[in-house]
């Protein structure tokens, strides 16, 4: 049985004040399932990492960073190193969310190399694949997911890839209202499930937990969760209000 995930991706959102009190509203409303039935997350902006782990540092709620850099330190302005963001207690870590892939660039091959340090500096890297609309469209959804798959774990042994989380999240859904229905997420999970097993065997593919992101609100988060091979949802927009975040830790359970 795969324990349900639920991670909160706050991406360029709160601020000094308000990402610790979030923090602290999704701890306390959480006590009952965070860390024990459901592993949940919280991934504020780089900057609220410190104040925020504090908010929940005597709950089961979890941190993560947005993004993580692939060198431990030197002459990389403006990046962030694995251990670094160990220093300030994140146990998690987005590698090629997509906005970092569609806004900012990022090749399967940086990915890759986030997800390696990630392994490397003792986080948890949460690997981010998801296909265009235009991709969705020309019949490519599953030959980009495989790749984004297949490159994202480039020499990620079986012994290290347990230590990893994969997010799907079709880009047509993140930010748009427009979620994937739940059999979408499906066929796409499963389809996710049996590449890890031809990667790693079944053992390690029936244990790999597969999340869903892309608009999933309270309403549509337990139909979503409900689904046989997707174990939980990296959620943008509703982990900003921490009655909705709660509300799909809770359809979780
Ligand atoms: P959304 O974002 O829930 O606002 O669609 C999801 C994500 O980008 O992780």
């Amino acid at each position: 049985m795969r324990k349900p995930f639920v991670a909160g991706n706050w991406k360029m959102n709160t601020d000094s004040h308000s990402g610790p009190a979030l923090a602290k509203a999704v701890a306390d409303g959480s006590t009952e399932w965070a860390g024990s039935s459901v592993t949940v997350a919280v991934i504020p902006p780089f900057v609220y990492l410190p104040p925020v782990g504090q908010a929940v540092s005597s709950s089961g709620v979890a941190v993560g960073a947005q993004d993580i850099y692939f060198e431990e330190k030197g002459a990389f302005t403006g990046e962030i190193s694995p251990g670094m963001l160990k220093d300030v207690g994140c146990t998690y870590a987005l590698c090629g969310h997509s906005e970092r892939r569609h806004v900012l660039g990022e090749s399967d091959e940086i990915v890759n190399k986030k997800v390696l340090a990630s392994i490397a500096g003792g986080l948890l890297p949460i690997l981010c694949v998801g296909e265009l609309l235009e991709e969705r469209d020309a019949g490519q959804t599953e030959q980009v997911v495989e790749r984004q798959v297949k490159e994202g774990l480039a020499n990620v042994t079986a012994e290290k890839a347990p230590a990893v989380t994969i997010a799907y999240e079709p880009v047509w859904a993140i930010g748009t209202a427009r979620t994937a229905t739940p059999e979408q997420a499906q066929e796409v999970h499963a389809f996710i499930r049996k590449l890890i097993a031809q990667m790693y065997g079944e053992d390690l593919a029936q244990e790999m937990r597969l999340l869903y992101g892309g608009s999933v609100k309270p309403g549509n988060a337990a139909e979503l969760m409900g689904q046989e091979d997707v174990d939980g949802s990296l959620v943008g927009g509703a982990s900003l209000k921490a009655d909705d975040f709660l509300g799909i830790i809770k359809a979780a359970v």
